[in-house]
């Protein structure tokens, strides 16, 4: 992937929210419906709990709305929707255009399915709409993967679950927050994690995790590459919330020590498009971002793909002014 010509006018993320449907299925309640155990799930994957229910389009208004109180934003300005998910609530038309009228928006929405690379996906698309002159961007990611989890099976059933986080791209004067991106996808692996339209989940585990650990490693060292920043300068990593063994050999080969990662999966379990914007909001609600830090947004998916950026925190200097 090019990096960033100079002189193209970014953006800073400035407002934030997130959703997860109130019904919560712990391990326990799974031991009832499958041969499984609280231990095993805990060992294997790092998740106690996860939420379920709801519906995608739900979710996303929920998030989204919270994103926009927070940005302080008037939903007429906003210029575009960008809603990345996995699970749409039909085929036909797109739940973007759904969230857009529940929202009160009047502007261009459209999905974006790159599984659990998607809202990193959609920040790219954002900030390469911001570059061609829009000023306000809605990402949202949401996925509600429990309605097409196989329940009776507990290769995947103890994994998935539903959830939403979104994010409010400002324009500002100048570079924003991207320093770096990397988009990455490899169709030869789709047999590895798939759903037929009306089906649910197929995975072979082991073969997702071993390629998962790979290329997120693989495209993080890129997008860190063309931001020109190393691994210990990073603040922050955001890593897609699938397995914390996963997280765990990721960050190990990025030497980027575990403390500075966001982690929400023992309570969310996997929610796809949703995991990292999950865990970014989290951490941002906890203070874990100063102004001026670097984060590191990466994710793999079915596709396979993986996508990563590298932002700033409020711009260069951490005070970029947003374009009114
Ligand atoms: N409970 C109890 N035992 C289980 C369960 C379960 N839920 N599932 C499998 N087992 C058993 C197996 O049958 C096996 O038994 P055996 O040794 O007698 O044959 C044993 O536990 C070990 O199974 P493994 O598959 O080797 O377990 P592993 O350590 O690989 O963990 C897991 C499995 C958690 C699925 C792991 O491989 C993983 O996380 N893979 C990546 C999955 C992933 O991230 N998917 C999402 C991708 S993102 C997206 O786009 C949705």
């Amino acid at each position: 992937m090019p990096t960033i010509p100079s002189g193209v006018r970014g953006a800073v993320i400035t407002g934030w929210g997130t959703a997860l449907p109130p019904k919560v299925l712990t391990n326990h309640d799974l031991e009832k419906m499958l041969d499984t155990s609280h231990d095993w799930i805990v060992e294997r994957s790092g998740i106690h709990e996860r939420h379920v229910g709801g519906t995608t389009a739900g979710l996303s208004v929920e998030s989204g709305r919270k994103a926009l109180d927070m940005a302080g934003i008037d939903p007429l300005s906003i210029d575009a929707l960008v809603l990345a998910t996995t699970t749409p609530d039909r085929c036909v038309p797109a739940t973007s255009a759904t969230v857009q009228q529940a929202l009160g928006l009047r502007c261009g929405a459209f999905d974006v399915n790159a599984a659990c690379s998607g809202f990193d996906y959609a920040l790219v698309q954002a900030h390469g709409m911001i570059a061609l002159g829009a000023k306000k961007v809605l990402c949202i990611g949401t996925d509600t993967l429990a309605r097409i989890t196989d329940w009776t099976d507990r290769n995947t059933a103890v994994l998935f679950a539903d959830g939403s986080g979104a994010v409010v791209l400002e324009a500002v004067e100048g570079p924003g927050q991207l320093l770096g991106w990397d988009l990455d996808a490899d169709g030869s692996a789709e047999k590895y994690l798939y759903a037929e339209l009306g089906g649910n989940i197929q995975m072979e585990g082991k073969e997702v995790f071993r390629r998962a650990v790979r290329i997120m490693v693989d495209s993080a060292t890129k997008s860190m590459s063309h931001a020109g920043v190393t691994a210990d300068q990073i603040a922050l990593v955001v890593p897609h919330q699938a397995n914390i063994r996963i997280i765990e050999a990721a960050c190990s080969r990025l030497d980027i020590p575990m403390e500075k990662a966001a982690v929400v999966l023992q309570h969310t379990g996997n929610t796809s498009s949703a995991s990292i914007p999950l865990a970014l909001c989290d951490a941002l609600d906890n203070g874990r971002v100063q102004p001026g830090d670097l984060v590191l947004l990466v994710g793999f998916g079915a596709g396979m793909t993986a996508a990563s950026l590298i932002l700033q925190w409020g711009g260069p200097g951490g005070d970029s002014k947003v374009l009114a």
